[in-house]
């Protein structure tokens, strides 16, 4: 029982949290897909010791308050890397935020009163949702289609409603795997520009493209102003740096900056130096490259294991990069019971399901998968040992006539 203590953001925090997601069990067999984590074996250790000691050794203040959008030349840094992935960046165009996941907030805090429209696609990132809903919005639910959302319903949404913002994951979408396509990208603009709607780009896995083109971000394509697009160093270097960024026009930033003064004051300052020594005397490019080889065999080896043992009636998809693969259960077949009474306990094996990442929870029959974070042959188990228990789970009788 929540005391009344508690105001109706924490009740629902704590009933809808990202905690409860991320279900875990103390057992040691655990296979765990569920978080979207990152090949501890990759993460720059050394490197990044040395980024820290440099920043210890040669910097003027390290330990004093800065107080303004963050780190300059992590900055400069910054903007050349994006402006060279065809995203003309200045530095002042950017925040240093705590993860992307404070740039979230920040951006809804900016600009979402209780009740405000809010376009989220569905499914979506369920820390998103985590962020929004601390600040009462209306949501709108865009089915997710094999190119991205589905413009023919965001248009009939935009006429039918008035709204503030439109939140999107245009590359390796967290938790489909789904890219937007160049003529969807487009359209959404067209559409965000008639209706003036704010465009939220939220990108941390952009840069982990392991086939096919690179598509423009959205931010390079807005002619008007109107798309603050978020990425982060969570995926491509380590999330314990908790270290992100958004990128707009002046008015967004200067706002974003108010709002973090109140939050937080400024990201850590140490952090920012040492991620900048990083970049300064590292090969980021070359960095990338190998996390794309890693991330793509592990990704291979989930999916080829899914086509071969999933039971008839589920389906899985086969993503261009990022973190996620999505599986589909057949109609009726509730993944988040499953994993709760049965596969968590019994098979130890967990997921994130569907039910979380819908703001209505309307959708129960799918799951998504992370297959950076355990090794390949882990992966093999586990798909395997999963595959076998959905089996059993959803079709007993045919499970006990073959046995
Ligand atoms: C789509 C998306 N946005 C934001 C985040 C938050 O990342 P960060 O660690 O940069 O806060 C995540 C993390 O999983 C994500 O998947």
């Amino acid at each position: 029982m929540m005391s009344k203590q508690f105001a109706e953001r924490t009740l629902k925090a704590t009933e809808a949290g990202i905690a409860d997601a991320f279900a875990v069990s103390d057992n040691a067999d655990l296979i765990s897909f569920a978080g979207g984590f990152p090949d501890a074996g990759l993460f720059p250790n050394a490197e990044m010791g040395d980024a820290f000691k440099e920043a210890f050794g040669n910097t003027q203040n390290l330990l004093q308050y800065h107080g303004d959008h963050g780190y300059q030349p992590l900055r400069e840094q910054l903007a050349q890397r994006l402006s060279n992935d065809g995203t003309p960046t200045q530095p002042d165009d950017i925040i240093l935020t705590q993860g992307a996941q404070q740039a979230i907030d920040l951006v809804a805090r900016m600009l979402i009163n209780p009740g405000d429209g809010l376009v989220v696609e569905a499914p979506t990132y369920f820390g998103a949702l985590g962020a929004f809903d601390n600040y009462d919005p209306t949501y709108y639910e865009i089915p997710m289609q094999a190119d991205g959302m589905d413009m023919h319903a965001l248009r009939k949404a935009l006429m039918a409603h008035s709204f503030k913002l439109i939140y999107t994951i245009p590359d390796f979408q967290n938790p489909t795997g789904v890219v937007m396509s160049l003529a969807k990208r487009q359209e959404l603009l067209r559409l965000a520009r008639e209706y003036n709607v704010v465009v939220l780009e939220d990108s941390p896995y952009r840069w982990l493209r392991f086939t096919g083109e690179q598509l423009p971000t959205l931010r390079a394509l807005d002619t008007d102003d109107r798309v603050i697009s978020l990425g982060s160093f969570s995926k491509i270097l380590a999330p314990g740096l908790r270290l992100g960024w958004a990128s707009g026009g002046q008015k967004w930033i200067a706002a974003i900056a108010a709002l973090k003064n109140g939050a937080d004051l400024e990201s850590p300052f140490m952090t920012m130096v040492a991620v900048s020594n990083y970049l300064a005397h590292n090969d980021l490019d070359a960095h990338l490259a190998k996390l794309r080889a890693v991330y793509q065999a592990k990704k291979d080896a989930m999916v080829r294991v899914l086509h071969q043992e999933l039971p008839a009636g589920f389906s899985a998809d086969d993503p261009q990069g990022g973190f996620f693969v999505w599986l589909t259960a057949p109609a009726g077949v509730d993944m988040g019971v499953l994993l709760k009474d049965e596969i968590l306990p019994q098979d130890h094996i967990a997921y994130i399901p569907s039910k979380n990442l819908y703001p209505s929870k309307r959708v129960v029959n799918a799951a998504r998968l992370n297959f950076t974070g355990e090794d390949a042959a882990t992966i093999r188990t586990g798909i395997a040992r999963l595959s076998a228990a959905l089996a059993r789970a959803t079709q007993p009788t045919v499970t006990a006539a073959l046995s």
